[in-house]
């Protein structure tokens, strides 16, 4: 199939791309799962209002823009990123008005908002898959993947799909073709080497950014380029997931999403889920200077990696070689799909050396709701788990008060575990809280353009320890972790000034770093 340009795309002389300026190399972003954020309504559910309700505690925490998890309606097979109409609002979660209402109230506060867009696959309720189902004929039959059967009438290849360990296809017993779902069978994969689909998807981008949107984070979007070929995966991957398909096609189409999201003054920003872990893949999603694709990239090497110095330290430095200048990384430690940092780390300690960590490297930290009130998972008993990939722990709801449901009236799941001592009532306000560390590190951010903008270099330091140096126009930040259970010396902070520790006893530089501690000190050079 060939391809044409879809309707009214800017051309690349129209559109700059420079972003070394960009606010959202600035900036700090907060992901709201929305179910679990706050719920105005008492139905158990979050909701949109509930986030509006909000916004002051976010301000007040010093966060820049929100992310919201899929909003959108949605039969809720996969919560949400299953999405039934690109362009509404989910009556769970409000309606129109009420996302106008929470733009309007970020923007006023001088905050950003970013949706959650999901291009790979869409639900199956949606009114396109509903008419490409009908037949072969269906003017929408090649919106989605279909395929005859292999030889021995099975699936066409051998790919599995997430979460259900079944292959990635569906039969359709009335066509007798299989369709392809990379996630549940709920979730058919579009196909995005028909041009009416990439108009189609550009059209719902243009819907948020004409309402104001400032951009969105991309689920699983490299998944969108697939080829025309669809062949066996060779046998040492067969068996598991299909989440690494790296084809040329999805750099195509990124282009061409750069420069639609480009052509908007509000400069919106695409974050992309790239879920590739080898090194240089998700940076690659980046482009090129003169050929942009995502603004941003996640990656999640950092967040696979355990409490460990040289562990983190390698996925650190290959972090920062793979997106340097004019590239820029992302970090993450905690998001809807993996256990919690508090829970994985395992204890107050590391989890506040973790937030000086995620806050003062050189890139853009995401930041996930509740990790400022130090989190842990929820333990979910089996007649209350609800999601197919085994994700409830780390989507508890926040617990916002001190009484047993944290606020929440018969709330869907059951609250994070330490919700008693970790919630909003008891923590804002309180100085040695997890909550004040946030608000300090998110301060002291703002304060010193070191931090945001400066270059970052590894230092060379006794085993167990993770340092790096900030330096930007005679200025000079070191920041210092002890990952070991014992307390260490480190010569890097030698005749600095402390600017801020993860331990609130400390007063200066004078003692060791101490078990599981981090320190920030300005140290010129
Ligand atoms: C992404 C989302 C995850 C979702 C999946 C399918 O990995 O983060 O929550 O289940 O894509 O959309």
């Amino acid at each position: 199939m060939t391809f044409s340009q879809p309707r009214s795309n800017p051309s690349s002389s129209e559109v700059t791309s420079d972003t070394s300026t960009a606010w959202w190399r600035d900036a700090v972003i907060y992901q709201i799962y929305p179910r679990s954020f706050a719920d105005a309504n008492g139905d158990g559910v979050g909701d949109l209002a509930g986030i509006s309700s909000k916004l002051d505690y976010l301000l007040d925490l010093g966060v820049d823009a929100l992310w919201l998890s899929p909003i959108f309606p949605s039969p809720m097979a996969d919560f949400g990123y299953d999405v039934a109409d690109y362009c509404d609002i989910e009556p769970l979660f409000g309606s129109l008005a009420d996302v106008d209402a929470l733009l309007e109230g970020l923007h006023r506060r001088g905050m950003r908002l970013l949706l959650d867009w999901v291009p790979n696959h869409t639900s199956n309720e949606h009114p396109w898959f509903v008419e490409a189902a009908q037949g072969p004929t269906s003017p929408k039959r090649d919106w989605y993947v279909w395929r005859d059967p292999a030889p021995d009438g099975g699936p066409p290849n051998n790919w599995r799909a997430a979460f259900s360990d079944t292959p990635a296809w569906t039969l359709d017993p009335v066509s007798g073709q299989y369709y392809l779902h990379l996630f549940l069978a709920e979730q058919p994969d579009l196909n995005w080497a028909n041009p009416d689909v990439e108009a189609a998807m550009h059209d719902t981008l243009r819907f948020w950014l004409d309402r104001g949107v400032d951009g969105f984070r991309a689920d699983v979007v490299h998944l969108i380029g697939k080829g025309q070929d669809v062949p066996d995966l060779p046998d040492q991957m067969a068996g598991a997931p299909v989440r690494w398909i790296d084809h040329p096609d999805a750099h195509d189409y990124l282009r061409r999403i750069r420069l639609l999201l480009d052509s908007y003054p509000q400069e919106p920003m695409m974050v992309g889920e790239v879920y590739l872990l080898e090194p240089g893949q998700a940076a690659s999603y980046l482009g090129t200077p003169e050929d942009g694709e995502l603004h941003l990239t996640f990656d999640f090497r950092p967040l696979h990696t355990k409490w460990d110095s040289d562990a983190l330290t390698k996925a650190i430095a290959r972090a920062q070689g793979e997106f340097s200048d004019p590239l820029w990384p992302t970090w993450v430690l905690s998001n809807h799909d993996r256990p919690r940092h508090r829970t994985r780390y395992g204890s107050d300690q590391r989890a506040r050396a973790a937030a000086v960590l995620s806050l003062t490297m050189r890139g853009t930290p995401f930041l996930y709701a509740g990790e400022e009130l130090g989190l842990s998972d929820g333990v979910v008993p089996p007649e209350r788990v609800v999601d197919p990939g085994g994700r409830d722990g780390c989507r508890a709801p926040i617990p916002w008060t001190s009484e047993p449901d944290g606020g929440w009236t018969n709330p869907w799941l059951p609250l994070p575990e330490n919700a008693e001592t970790n919630n909003a009532q008891q923590q804002v306000g309180e100085d040695d809280s997890m909550h004040a560390l946030y608000k300090r590190l998110l301060r002291l951010r703002k304060e010193l353009p070191v931090l945001r903008q400066g270059s970052m270099n590894l230092l060379d330091v006794p085993p167990g320890v993770l340092a790096y140096e900030r330096t930007l126009d005679g200025q000079r930040v070191v920041v210092a972790l002890n990952l070991t259970d014992k307390p260490v010396d480190c010569t890097a902070l030698a005749g600095a000034e402390l600017l801020l520790a993860s331990d609130p006893a400390r007063l200066d530089l004078a003692q060791p770093l101490g078990p599981d501690e981090a320190v920030v000190a300005r140290s010129n050079p």
